[in-house]
């Protein structure tokens, strides 16, 4: 037999890859399950974004290898973007970089910049991605909680009490999935000056930025951020693009010039009509947000009633594609909570545990579904075979059903 590489030890299957086989043999044996686990945008990019791709695929001289720092005019469009949503300069020769998806971008970084004995702080809870890039580019993960308490905010003084003197990155994510919290006003200028004083470079993920928040805000907004922050961004969620593939990373020169030293030897540029439908969908006007938001503003109602229904507490000035909710105390964690619903009502939400271990009393409830499937979910939750609580005493215990 082949051994696998040293560096996939302890690197798991994706949670939600092993999660779906399970739905799907639920679904073999006819259960029809409704899936509000994952982020996936479930409604199409605008008309004229799809217009582009049909168009511009049609050409014969579209279809070569394109430049490893992407399309000009890609490039163009998404400095644009930056400057007209978040008030930010960014020079498109050189301080933006289009990825295939942000996710990759996470991997590019953690292979540019990771050594052996190099540290990286993430959060917990937070995107499992940053662990697994960390460890598979050889690095060493430091987790730092957030916690409901400090409003889902990391203590930056209790980090800094920490051994910092490995630490070379520090991944940070707000608006913040799982949580959905909206970073308070001066937490940005404080990260910059902490990322200063101990001389770490931040990576900023903000691909939830327009997602039910009325004040989109870049890291790079803040003066000096250029100095110590890379930030990701994404066209998957704002935009309907998820499948498309389309992501950027923004920064300093230098910086860009780095990732990309790595990224160039990785892959070979992506199809031009699907950045030039890129491009497009980076100039759509509020009206497109707005309308995004009207359709996950309804739907939040709907997980709120869901939620309600699980005896599940939560905030309801959350951003982002997903509702995050506190499980009840009868359930031991997320986990519980998330199979019982599973098996007994063949709906199936997310254990806030696979976020890291400070998520494990809470889940998560996508918006990538439709109001009917919401209804649909709630009525067969309250149609469950588990007798589930008629008064303030909570739920039946669980050896009830
Ligand atoms: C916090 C966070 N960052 C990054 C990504 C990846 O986005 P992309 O589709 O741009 O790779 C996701 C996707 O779920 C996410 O939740």
């Amino acid at each position: 037999m082949i051994q696998t590489s040293k560096r996939l030890e302890g690197i798991g299957e994706y949670y939600f890859s092993q999660k779906l086989r399970e739905i799907d043999e639920l679904n073999k044996q006819g259960k029809a399950v409704i899936n509000l686990g994952i982020g996936s945008p479930d409604l199409p990019p605008h008309p004229d974004v799809i217009k582009v791709l049909q168009d511009e695929s049609a050409k014969p001289n579209v279809h070569a290898y394109q430049s490893y720092k992407g399309s000009p005019i890609l490039r163009k469009a998404m400095s644009d973007w930056y400057k007209h949503w978040y008030n930010v300069e960014l020079n498109p020769d050189n301080e933006i970089l289009p990825l295939i998806g942000s996710k990759e971008g996470i991997m590019h970084i953690c292979m540019t910049y990771l050594d052996e004995e190099d540290e990286v702080l993430i959060p917990n809870p937070g995107y499992p991605t940053y662990s697994s890039a960390v460890k598979l580019a050889g690095g060493k993960t430091i987790t730092y909680d957030l916690k409901e308490e400090l409003d889902w905010h990391p203590d930056l003084d209790a980090v800094e009490a920490m051994d910092l003197s490995k630490v070379k990155l520090m991944f940070v994510n707000y608006p913040h999935m799982p949580t959905g919290k909206i970073p308070d006003a001066d937490f940005f200028q404080q990260l910059v000056a902490f990322a200063k004083k101990n001389r770490i470079l931040i990576i900023h993920d903000n691909p939830y930025s327009f997602i039910l928040n009325e004040h989109p805000k870049s890291l790079l907004s803040i003066p000096g951020a250029m100095e110590v922050v890379l930030e990701l961004n994404s066209l998957s969620k704002s935009q309907n693009m998820a499948g498309w593939r389309v992501g950027m990373l923004c920064g300093a020169k230098e910086r860009i010039e780095e990732v990309l030293r790595f990224k160039s030897n990785m892959d070979s540029g992506m199809f031009l009509p699907v950045q030039l439908a890129a491009a497009k969908a980076l100039s759509l006007g509020k009206e497109w947000y707005d309308a995004v938001n009207a359709v996950y503003r309804k739907r939040r109602e709907k997980a709120f009633q869901l939620l309600d229904l699980l005896q599940c507490s939560y905030s309801k000035d959350q951003s982002g594609m997903f509702v995050w909710a506190k499980v009840p105390g009868q359930y031991k964690s997320g986990f519980e909570l998330s199979d019982d619903v599973l098996y007994k009502s063949y709906v199936f939400i997310t254990p806030g545990g696979i976020f890291g271990n400070a998520g494990d009393g809470y889940v998560r409830v996508s918006l990538c579904s439709t109001e009917e499937k919401f209804d649909e979910s709630i009525n067969r939750i309250k149609a469950s075979p588990n007798p589930r609580p008629t008064d303030s005493s909570g739920w039946a215990s669980k050896g009830g059903d």
